[in-house]
């Protein structure tokens, strides 16, 4: 009885740390889960801005386009965020099917929007020669 009754007490001692550890077991994958997210998004959001043009695989023309980019859009844009400025970020600019103002995402609209500005946004027609709108248009095509 007395050994019986000990043995009882001995489980009920057990019991709730077994419930307590078996219910943080539990939470381990998705803390796992959620902990290698945040390493995947920590990686992705490293400063791509701050990479040169080679470790960024960028071409002649696109290293060039990215110079206009720094000089006349980098005011009011991030070229590698979403995240606005003055203006919307350009990340995926070409990768999504709408601009931010819901125009399709192609080269007509977006080089109609540097050419001749759209709402808030000052017309870059007349900063920018014909090359360098092409090499400007080649880097948009990065992001
Ligand atoms: C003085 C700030 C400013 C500068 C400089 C500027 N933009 Fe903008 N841009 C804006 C604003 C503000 C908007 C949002 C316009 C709106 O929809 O009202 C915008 C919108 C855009 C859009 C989205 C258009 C759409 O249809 O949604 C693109 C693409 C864009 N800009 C590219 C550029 C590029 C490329 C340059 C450089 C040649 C540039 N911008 C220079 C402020 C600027």
């Amino acid at each position: 009885m007395l050994a019986r009754g000990g043995h009882n007490a001995w489980q009920a001692a057990r019991a709730l740390p077994d419930l307590e550890k078996d219910g943080y077991v539990k939470l381990i994958p998705p803390l796992v889960l959620i902990l290698a997210l945040l390493a995947l998004a920590g990686g992705c959001g490293k400063d791509l801005s701050k990479e040169s043009d080679a470790e960024l695989g960028l071409n002649a023309q696109q290293a060039a386009g990215r110079a206009v980019f720094n000089a006349y859009c980098a005011a009011c844009h991030t070229a590698y965020s979403s995240s606005g400025l003055k203006g919307p970020g350009l990340k995926n600019l070409f990768r999504r099917q709408y601009l931010p103002s819901g125009l399709p995402a192609d080269d007509r609209f977006v080089e109609q929007t540097i050419v001749g500005g759209r709402g808030m946004m000052p017309a870059q027609g007349d900063a920018l020669t014909d090359e360098q709108l092409r090499d400007l248009m080649a880097y948009l095509h990065t992001l």
